[in-house]
């Protein structure tokens, strides 16, 4: 009994590791979006790359905004491109292929799911 308990064990256990995937893309990009080498995408751009307002400041009485672009329409071709160039506020990722690919996928996935809640009406 407890001998084919543990061969069931090890069993599962083997099919898990066979398949290779203990988490899906999904929950792979989503994970790259928030801890992509550097600091998360969603401090800057938000959850669901709606944008936002990183800062707020004051200077000589007049209050200014530093907001963040909102990324979840931005095409493919635009968004690899980004990567590529520089940016006065967002720090350089060195990211591959792969993972950029990836980020966009979860953008794309995210807002699909999330209908239309916070995701900034401009
Ligand atoms: C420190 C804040 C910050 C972080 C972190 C950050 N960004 Fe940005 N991002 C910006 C700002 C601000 C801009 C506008 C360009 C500029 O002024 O730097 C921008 C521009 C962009 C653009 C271009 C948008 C357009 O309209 O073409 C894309 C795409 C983008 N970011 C994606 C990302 C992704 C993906 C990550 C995570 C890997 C990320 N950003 C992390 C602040 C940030």
């Amino acid at each position: 009994m407890k001998f084919s308990f543990s061969i069931i064990t090890f069993l599962l256990v083997l099919k898990m590791v066979a398949n290779d995937s203990f988490i899906t893309n999904l929950e792979y990009a989503k994970m790259l979006y928030q801890n992509p080498r550097g600091i998360g995408c969603d401090k800057c751009h938000g959850r669901y790359g709606e944008g936002k307002i990183i800062a707020k400041y004051k200077q000589k009485g007049k209050i200014y905004y530093l907001k963040s672009p909102k990324i979840n329409k931005v095409s493919k071709e635009d968004f690899f491109k980004s990567f590529s160039s520089r940016h006065k506020i967002m720090p350089k990722y060195f990211l591959t292929y792969q993972e950029i690919n990836s980020l966009y996928f979860y953008l794309q996935q995210i807002n699909k799911k999330t209908k239309n809640k916070k995701r900034g009406k401009k």
